[in-house]
């Protein structure tokens, strides 16, 4: 029983921190990119699971500065266009460490 107790505070424990390093807007991201960034709702969207997290944030500034010109990039400029730096930051480790 007292180790059946010490699971669950473990578990809890676990998925507490999971939570605490999840970025608030991953979620948006989630919306056109997928569980994880991994499963995107186009073919012509970009998965950004497990990408590196040096090439997400340039990737993500470059449509906030309106770098990136090619078909779809308005779309994600608008996305781009409401993040922070430290946000950028987070989403990217966030999506990097999937
Ligand atoms: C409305 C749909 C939509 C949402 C929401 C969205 N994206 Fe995107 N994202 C796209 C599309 C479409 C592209 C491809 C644009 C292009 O052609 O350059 C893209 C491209 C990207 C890229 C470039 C990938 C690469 O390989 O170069 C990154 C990084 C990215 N998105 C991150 C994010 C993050 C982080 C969020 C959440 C803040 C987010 N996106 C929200 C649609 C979306």
């Amino acid at each position: 029983m007292r180790k059946l107790l010490l699971i669950s505070a473990a578990t809890l424990l676990t998925s507490t921190a999971a939570f605490a390093e999840t970025p608030p807007k991953a979620a948006l991201c989630a919306a056109c990119h997928g569980a994880d960034g991994g499963a995107p709702i186009s073919p012509t969207y970009p998965k950004i699971k497990g990408q590196n997290k040096e090439y997400l944030i340039s990737a993500i500034k470059a449509y906030r500065a309106g770098e990136r010109k090619n078909a779809s990039a308005a779309i994600m400029a608008g996305q781009a266009a409401a993040l922070t730096d430290a946000e950028i930051e987070s989403l990217a480790a966030y999506f990097a460490s999937k």
